[in-house]
């Protein structure tokens, strides 16, 4: 796995007014990552899209197809979905914050492998601290596993807060297992209701916006 240099180099955190400079400096330097093989078979680097002040921010598993073609997060099916999901939730999708945890999708859409996402996760981590989001959802077990635990079982475990730094991060399933599994929609309502309701609160009792 090549080690470029941009990743490596812990840049320190800038003042309020240089935070979306700084997101977009990273985008830019995401762009031209080649930390994993992965970006061999993508057309390119989907690095996510939202309001870079975003209270909330999605974290999916990793590109798709409709994803690789067009360069942004979520647009495909399963896009579509977790559209519908943030719009019943009271949600704008450009109020939001959406990313994944691979940036570049994995051939034939295969689950990304470990060494994948271990080359890939600070490039998430970085822009999980750029944006500082108060909520982060996580998409899916792969997410899941990412941001809180290794071992992480998304279907026992769904629906209940964790913590990451002073992040409060809620797993819930993937859109792409609503699809297959209908079921499972009404679990995913009731984790963007807390998701919501906390956001709410939390916003309400600091005055903050977003
Ligand atoms: N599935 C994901 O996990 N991420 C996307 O961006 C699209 C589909
Ligand atoms: N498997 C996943 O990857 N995500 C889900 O949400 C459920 C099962």
């Amino acid at each position: 796995m090549a080690e470029q240099c941009p990743f490596s180099s812990g840049h320190n955190s800038s003042a309020d007014g240089d935070h979306e400079a700084s997101l977009e400096t990273w985008r830019r330097l995401c762009l031209t990552c080649r930390r994993c093989l992965l970006r061999e078979g993508a057309r390119g680097v989907v690095f996510g899209e939202g309001n870079p002040h975003a209270a909330i921010m999605f974290v999916g598993e990793g590109p798709g197809g409709d994803e690789d073609k067009l360069g942004r997060p979520f647009v495909g099916a399963a896009g579509q979905l977790l559209n519908r999901i943030l719009t019943a939730a009271g949600l704008a999708r450009e109020d939001v914050y959406i990313a994944n945890v691979v940036k570049c999708r994995p051939p034939g859409n295969r689950q990304p492998q470990r060494e994948e996402i271990a080359a890939c996760l600070p490039l998430l981590q970085r822009q999980i601290f750029l944006i500082d989001p108060l909520i982060i959802v996580c998409l899916g077990a792969v997410a899941a596993q990412a941001l809180i635990r290794p071992d992480f079982a998304i279907t026992k475990e769904r629906g209940c807060w964790h913590e990451l730094g002073k992040h409060l991060v809620m797993p819930t399933f993937h859109p792409a297992a609503l699809l297959r599994d209908p079921h499972k929609k009404k679990a995913v309502w009731e984790d963007m209701q807390q998701v919501v309701k906390l956001h709410n609160q939390i916003s309400g009792e600091s005055g903050e916006e977003g």
